[in-house]
């Protein structure tokens, strides 16, 4: 039985105050929830802090992002080893607004996924088509690719220490949402090509929806035997409406 796993991707939102509310709102409210890991992504400068505010709780942090470099002369980037002792736990790679704004190819995402495994982080594998790759019948090919390139860096047996996020472009921040029967499908796709490498693996890995998922589509999507929780953008940055996905991904591993 796979854990199901709920994150809060703010994106490029939040202030100090803001965060430290947020934080302490869903603090609050997710003392009967053991069933699911939860966990939020801020924006980096406010990782100590959320960090301070959960230790010994429940709630882990992750970042949006980290280099693919180790260390040296690369200005603007944080390194997954910095990451990691300020105490995250998670780390998103290869969000399609990464690929799509920054230049983010499959192969840059590998090596962060490697780098962040070596600092030893989670990270979290987000993949997904646009819209013409779907109407054009490419999106397996398209999500294929975009495993493939990290099996091809890591290989089968690391990437049971992944979780992936299936992210259909057209479905982030639009409010339109994949419906359960085609996000189920996606998932299957995934499950199945790292089930012809290792069966175990392709059981074991947890992997999440996202794109506007919010607090009443969250059960049926959930419900779905492949889906594992979910990557939640714009429903994160209120405490209830992440609480209500949260619980709903509980509820599913009943
Ligand atoms: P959304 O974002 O829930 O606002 O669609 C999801 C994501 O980008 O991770």
């Amino acid at each position: 039985m796979r854990k199901p796993i709920v994150l809060g991707n703010w994106k490029l939102n939040g202030t100090p105050a803001a965060s430290d509310a947020l934080v302490a709102s869903i603090l609050a409210g997710m003392a009967s929830l053991d069933a699911v890991d939860i966990g939020v992504c801020p924006p980096c400068v406010l990782i100590p802090q959320a960090v301070h505010q959960t230790t010994g709780t429940h709630l882990a942090v992750g970042a949006q992002n980290c280099s693919e470099f180790v260390t040296g002369a690369y200005t603007g980037e944080v390194s997954a080893d910095m990451l990691r002792e300020v105490g995250c736990r998670y780390v998103l790679v290869g969000h399609s607004e990464r690929r799509a704004l920054f230049g983010e190819t499959n192969e840059i995402a590998a090596r962060k996924v490697h780098i962040a495994l070596k600092s030893g982080l989670t990270p979290v594998l987000c993949v997904g088509e646009t819209l013409e790759e779907r109407e054009s019948g490419q999106m397996n090919t398209v999500v294929e690719g975009q495993i493939q390139a990290v099996l091809n860096e890591v290989g089968i047996e690391l990437f049971a220490r992944l979780v992936i996020a299936y992210e259909p472009i057209w479905a982030i921040g639009t409010g339109l949402t994949a419906t359960p029967a085609q996000a189920q499908a996606m998932h299957a796709m995934i499950r199945g090509v790292l089930g012809a490498q290792s069966p175990a693996v392709a059981r074991a890995v947890r992997i999440q929806y996202g794109g506007s998922v919010k607090a009443d589509n969250a059960a049926q999507l959930f419900a779905e035997p492949d889906i594992d929780g979910g990557l939640i953008g714009g429903a994160s940055l209120k405490a209830e409406d992440f609480l209500v996905i949260c619980r709903a991904a509980a509820d599913s591993s009943r």
